[in-house]
C-alpha cells in the first residue's frame, strides 16, 4: 500500500542488561557448540536480564536515551505503544507501567503482541496516530527479556534468545520528503503453534503441574518457522518497494528481524538486497524478538550507516505467525 505519511523518526534510545552470555556457557551445560550455534544462527553472544533486571527496567532505560536523543521531556509525550511478549505482569500492560516510570502525563499507553514483528507493527500504528492526529510525540520501544521464557535446558530454543530493549520517538515531520512511503502488515493464525508457550494464559492456568512439565517455555518448531520466513521476507521487501513505487535497489538500508543470520541472508539474496545494505547484529544480541528491529535501526543511526534521506526498510516476522515491513525515506 502506498502512503506517503509525513512521519519522522525523530530519536532512538538503547536498554541493554550488562551480563554477556557466550556461546562457550552453552557448551558447558549443553549438547551444543559454538561452532554448531555460530554456523546455523551467526550468534556469537546475547544479554540475559540479571535477576533485579525485566522488560520494564530496560524498556525505561530505552525511552530516557530515545527522550533525550529527540530532546524532548517525558511530558511531552502523548502516547506510548510497547512491544513485547514478556510483559512484567499479565497486567497491567508494561506501556502503563513505563508511563509511571518516565514521569508522563496520564496519556494513553498499551502493549502490541506480535512477537518479533511488534516494533514494525507498532511503528505503523503510531504513524497512524500521527497522521489522524490523535498523537503528535509517540514513544515507542520494543522491549524483551525472553530468558524469562526460553527453557535453558533445551538447545534448540536456549541458544538463540537473547534480552534488551530499544525505543523510537515519532513525530509528524517538517520535511515533506521525510516519511513514510509503504507499509505491509499480515498474520497467519493458523500456524500459531509453531511457535508458543502452552502454559500460563487462560486455556492452562498456571499450577504445580505446568510448572513441572516446564509449559511455561517457549516451545518452536525451528524448522517449518525458518521455511516460513525465508519466504515471507523475500515476498514482503520485494513487495513493499514495488507498492511504494521504487526499485529493490533503491533502498539504501534494509534492518531486518535478527532471528537466524542464514534466514536473512537467503532472504535478503532471493529479493534481490546485496548483503553489504543489511544491518546485522545478531552475532552480539541473538534474536531479542520485538526488540531486534530498533536495536539495529539504532546502531545503524548511531554508526553512521543509515543518513538522512536515505530510503530504510525496516522488516520483520515472528510468533502469531506475524509479519510487517516499513519503508520510509529516513
Ligand atoms: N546444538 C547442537 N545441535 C543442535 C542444536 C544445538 N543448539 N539445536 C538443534 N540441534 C540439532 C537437532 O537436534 C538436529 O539433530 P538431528 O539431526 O540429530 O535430529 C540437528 O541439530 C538439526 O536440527 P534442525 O532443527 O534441522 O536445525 P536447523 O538447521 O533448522 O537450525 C534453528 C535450527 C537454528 C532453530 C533454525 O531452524 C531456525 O533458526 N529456525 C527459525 C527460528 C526463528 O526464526 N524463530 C523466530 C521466531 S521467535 C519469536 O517469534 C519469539
Amino acid at each position: 500500500m502506498r502512503l506517503g505519511w509525513p512521519v519522522q523518526i525523530a530519536g532512538t534510545g538503547l536498554g541493554l542488561p550488562s551480563r554477556v552470555v557466550t556461546n562457550a556457557e552453552f557448551e558447558r551445560r549443553l549438547d551444543t557448540s559454538h561452532e554448531w550455534i555460530v554456523q546455523r544462527t551467526g550468534i556469537c553472544e546475547r544479554r540475559f536480564a540479571e535477576p533485579h533486571e525485566s522488560t520494564l527496567t530496560l524498556a525505561t532505560a530505552a525511552a530516557r536515551e530515545a527522550l533525550a536523543d529527540a530532546r524532548l521531556t517525558a511530558d511531552q509525550i502523548d502516547l506510548i505503544i510497547c512491544a513485547t511478549i514478556t510483559p512484567d505482569h499479565l497486567l497491567p500492560s508494561t506501556a502503563c507501567e513505563l508511563q509511571a516510570a518516565l514521569g508522563c502525563r496520564w496519556i494513553p499507553a498499551y502493549d502490541m503482541a506480535a512477537a518479533c514483528s511488534g516494533f514494525v507493527w507498532g511503528l505503523i500504528l503510531a504513524a497512524q496516530h500521527i497522521v489522524t492526529r490523535t498523537a503528535q510525540n509517540v514513544l515507542l520501544i520494543g522491549a524483551e527479556t525472553l530468558s524469562r521464557i526460553t527453557d535453558m535446558e533445551d538447545r534448540a530454543t536456549a541458544v538463540l534468545f537473547g534480552d534488551g530493549a530499544a525505543a523510537a520517538v515519532l513525530q509528524p515531520s517538517g520535511d515533506p520528503q521525510r516519511q513514510i512511503l509503504a507499509v505491509q502488515l499480515g498474520a497467519d493464525g493458523g500456524r500459531g503453534m509453531l511457535i508458543h508457550v502452552p502454559a500460563g494464559g487462560s486455556k492452562l492456568a498456571a499450577s504445580p503441574e505446568t510448572v513441572a512439565s516446564r509449559a511455561h517455555y517457549m516451545k518452536m518448531q525451528g524448522r517449518e518457522v525458518y521455511k516460513f520466513a525465508v519466504t515471507k521476507m523475500q515476498e514482503v521487501i520485494q513487495q513493499t518497494a514495488e507498492d511504494a513505487g521504487v526499485s529493490v535497489h533503491d533502498v539504501a538500508i534494509i534492518v531486518p528481524h535478527q532471528s537466524n543470520l542464514r534466514i536473512i541472508e537467503s532472504a535478503c539474496e532471493r529479493a534481490g538486497v546485496p548483503l553489504h545494505k543489511v544491518i546485522v547484529n545478531i552475532d552480539r544480541y541473538g534474536n531479542t524478538s520485538a526488540a531486534s528491529v530498533p536495536i539495529a535501526l539504532h546502531e545503524a543511526r548511531c554508526d553512521g550507516r543509515l543518513r538522512r534521506g536515505d530510503l530504510v526498510m525496516l522488516v520483520a516476522f515472528g510468533a502469531g505467525l506475524t509479519w510487517g515491513s516499513v519503508l520510509l525515506r529516513y
